[in-house]
């Protein structure tokens, strides 16, 4: 019942005039920069600073290509780490890693300009630095005053400002502040994010801002949590230029992290909170994760996903999860440990059959990239001209 309501509201919004739902900009997740850091034992250091192009790499060149000029998508999330960025001898902070970030770089650089997509530059690090070994839950969290090894609100602010300044000729580029915070107060998710808009905007650049919530930045758990729910606090942060949206996940098996094969959230249900919050607050979103195995479940669930970001007005990007050069027959998510390949273009699940390229990429999500979208200027809450390609 609640499933056709909501799909007939959203039809009759599309159809008043000037009022159609847009997504301006779409695409997939580059996991890779991220990867070669994670230890069993939790081992401190383990994979930094890691050596590029074999322990990490950020994209490979022929997946972008693919996806840019096969598939059309105006979109990467890239995925990096804080700790290769601002090594644990410098801290985090405005001293970077020279090399490492001459790696990223070349990668935005290719994105933006060599292709002309928007890049969403992704510090994957669940508001934690120090101890990436054992992600997502390692690290002392950002801003944690009772803990005498953990980097300040200032540092983080003062990192992004370091890295939108070096970015600021470029108007491809789009701020993702963090990916997925959780356990930690929201208040202090807010003030660290509020440094980070801060750091950001006394620079002068005018790029969109991406904002996450806590709770791994959960759409179906945005208005849940009591006093702590996102709901309470991310409308607070304030932007001088008004150019932040919020950043999103949203998975679709039964506890909402990516890890099982079947899809059993049904996500026009999930959002309804979060969409009505954003509607309230005139915020708009991306949701920069979701995914699915091949089940038809799955598929169902993705088209499902896809369908209601486009119909309703407070979405307008995506990036699937995920892409990325490194990860051979492993699967990003949703696959209960199957190797069933990623979302990048040639992969092979390990049997050597279809990957989820091949079986959802293809068929399902690459079908919802829309013909039109923007392809020049800054990328902006209210969008921009919208050209085909
Ligand atoms: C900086 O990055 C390069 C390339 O990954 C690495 O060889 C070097 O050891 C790093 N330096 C520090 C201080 O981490
Ligand atoms: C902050 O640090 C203290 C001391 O290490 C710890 O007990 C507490 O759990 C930390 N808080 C968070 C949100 O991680
Ligand atoms: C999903 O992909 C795997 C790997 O290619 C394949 O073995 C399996 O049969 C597929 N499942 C469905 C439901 O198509």
């Amino acid at each position: 019942m609640k499933l056709s309501l909501s799909a007939t509201a959203a039809t009759c919004v599309a159809l008043l005039p000037g009022a159609s739902a847009t997504i301006f900009y779409a695409g997939v997740a580059e996991a890779g920069g991220e990867f070669g850091a994670w230890s069993a034992t939790a081992q401190v250091g383990t994979g930094l600073p890691g050596r590029f192009g074999v322990d990490y790499a950020f994209t490979s060149a022929s997946g972008v290509d693919i996806m840019a000029d096969k598939h059309k998508v105006n979109l990467f999330r890239v995925a990096f780490l804080l700790e290769r960025m601002c090594p644990l001898s410098y801290g985090l902070g405005a001293k970077f890693n020279e090399t490492h970030f001459g790696h990223f770089k070349d990668s935005i650089d290719y994105i933006t300009k060599t292709k002309g997509a928007y890049a969403i530059l992704d510090p994957h690090n669940y508001m934690r630095y120090n101890n990436p070994s054992s992600q997502p839950f390692s690290g002392s969290v950002i801003g944690n005053t009772s803990d005498p090894t953990a980097a300040t609100t200032a540092q983080f602010g003062a990192f992004w400002g370091e890295l939108a300044k070096r970015f600021i000729d470029n108007e491809k580029v789009i701020f993702g502040l963090m990916n997925e915070p959780h356990d930690l107060p929201s208040s202090l998710n807010l003030v660290n994010l509020q440094a980070a808009i801060d750091g950001i905007r006394k620079t002068g650049a005018k790029q969109l801002i991406i904002a996450p919530g806590n709770s791994w930045t959960g759409g179906h758990y945005w208005t849940k949590g009591g006093s702590e729910a996102n709901s309470n606090w991310i409308h607070k942060l304030t932007d001088p230029l008004k150019n932040t949206a919020i950043d999103i996940h949203e998975y679709l098996d039964e506890d909402f992290s990516g890890g099982h094969l079947a899809c059993t959230q049904d996500p026009v249900t999930n959002l309804a909170g979060v969409t009505a919050w954003l509607k309230e607050n005139k915020l708009k979103a991306f949701i920069t994760e979701f995914g699915g195995s091949n089940t038809t479940g799955c598929v169902t669930m993705l088209n499902s996903i896809l369908d209601y970001m486009s119909q309703n007005d407070e979405y307008i990007g995506w990036t699937a999860w995920s892409a990325g050069p490194f990860w051979g027959p492993n699967s990003p998510c949703c696959t209960d440990q199957a190797q069933l390949g990623s979302l990048e273009p040639g992969s092979k699940a390990a049997d050597g059959g279809p990957s989820l390229y091949d079986t959802i990429w293809l068929p399902v999500i690459a079908k919802k990239v829309p013909a039109k979208l923007q392809w020049s200027g800054l990328a902006s809450v209210n969008g921009g001209e919208l050209t085909s390609r």
